[in-house]
């Protein structure tokens, strides 16, 4: 997956003639899979206008502090700063970064930058003696100092018909700083990383099976969180209809064997597996070909176990392979689970015990402890998006 996919990136434009780039910009965004919102200060709408901006971005391009005064209706510059992954000002104009230096807060652009907590980019794009104007590198310098990244303008013809330094940076090379910037922050790029999610249902007739309450949200916030990390993620779902994670390749699947069948082959190649899913351990021996009827006696159904994905991946783990097993224990929690650690050879059990309320089956929230082989580490109670990023973190520093 691309490093740009799904990222909610805040576009910035000041008035500069290099705002026409902005839509390249834009575009060059939206193909790469991220979400984008235009703030423009009032100057850049003498060079651009919103209605460009927002038909490429799909949402409407703001510039204004207050939207619509008669009814007391306001951008939130608070709002949109925390939603979003990163904050690019591109092309950034001599004025708005001495502005941005000093912390004014006199347009929607400055009062989100001053109130981002996300990592903020600039492009600057000025005619060449403004750029190297002492006042403006000393800026730039101040900015950088405050952990703001710059994406150096470019040598050539700037538009008073001059030839140096002050050009913006082109759009598909501002898209490809981000994108690098990106990979070397994510810690899990180039590894493959397969996940197993939801229930299984084990048919007893044509419409009718045995299947468990396990909603998927647990596997599928892991696909999500180890996605956005950089790996790439194959997810094998069980019957539940949930969106499938940006960037993951998802396989849908029905009953233990497919599960089984599935997997198998892709773990090969996996660096880690985790088995989220809640697989069923009995199958109908023999499910009826066609519906069964509805008889007087007592029906009796047949069950045979079905083979154990989790531990048969454990006996072909190589070195290297991380394998994490999942754990729904209702007594004994902590043994069984070390039970499971042992007798399946993973490196990690994920323990959900029912006992503590908010976790498990159909929950948004999590408890869960971290049981490896030489460490044990309870999180509290959380959203199972938290408790996936703390999976993660886990590994990284514990396993890999
Ligand atoms: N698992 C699996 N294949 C199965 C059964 C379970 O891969 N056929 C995996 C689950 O995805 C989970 C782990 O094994 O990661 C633990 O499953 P659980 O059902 O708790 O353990 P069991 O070994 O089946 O033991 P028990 O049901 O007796 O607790």
């Amino acid at each position: 997956m691309g490093m740009l996919e799904g990222k909610r990136i805040l576009l910035g434009i000041c008035g500069s003639i290099a705002a026409y780039k902005s839509a390249f910009i834009v575009r060059e965004f939206i193909k790469k899979g991220a979400e984008v919102q235009v703030i423009l200060t009032p100057s850049a709408l003498r060079f651009v206008t919103p209605l460009t901006l927002a038909t490429l971005s799909k949402r409407p391009a703001l510039s204004e502090l207050v939207a619509d005064e008669e009814r007391g209706v306001w951008n939130n510059h608070v709002d949109l700063g925390n939603g979003a992954d990163l904050m690019l000002i591109a092309p950034a104009s001599a004025h708005t970064l001495a502005k941005m230096a000093r912390g004014e807060a006199d347009n929607l652009l400055l009062t989100t930058y001053l109130s981002a907590p996300c990592p903020v980019f600039f492009a600057p794009a000025m005619d060449l003696d403004m750029h190297a104007h002492p006042a403006n590198t000393e800026n730039i310098e101040l900015l950088e100092k405050r952990g703001n990244i710059q994406i150096p303008a470019e040598s050539g013809e700037l538009a008073s018909g001059l030839s140096g330094t002050g050009r913006m940076a082109e759009p598909e090379h501002i898209a490809g700083f981000l994108e690098n910037y990106f990979a070397e922050k994510a810690p899990l790029r180039g590894k493959r990383v397969l996940i197993t999610a939801g229930p299984t249902y084990e048919a007893i007739d044509p419409v009718r099976f045995i299947g468990n309450h396990s909603s998927g949200k647990m596997g599928f916030a892991l696909a999500a969180v180890f996605a956005k990390a950089g790996a790439e993620v194959t997810l094998i779902a069980g019957p539940v209809s949930r969106d499938t994670p940006r960037g993951v390749e998802r396989i849908n699947v029905t009953s233990a064997a497919e599960m089984f069948d599935a997997t198998l082959p892709r773990f090969e190649k996996a660096d880690i597996a985790l088995l989220s899913a809640a697989v069923a351990d009995y199958r109908p021996s023999a499910p009826a070909e066609t519906k069964m009827k509805k008889k007087d006696a007592v029906l009796q159904i047949d069950l045979e176990p079905t083979k154990d994905i989790l531990k048969t991946l454990g006996g072909m783990k190589r070195d290297g392979q991380v394998l994490v097993g999942f754990a729904l224990e209702t007594e004994n929690a902590e043994a069984n689970a070390r039970g499971k650690l042992e007798a399946k050879n993973c490196d990690l059990i994920v323990l959900n015990s029912l006992q503590d309320e908010g976790a498990g089956f159909g929950h948004d929230t999590n408890k869960v402890t971290l049981i490896g082989h030489n460490k044990k580490m309870v999180l509290g109670l959380k959203s199972k998006e938290e408790t996936a990023g703390d999976i993660l973190d886990h590994i990284l520093t514990e396993l890999l």
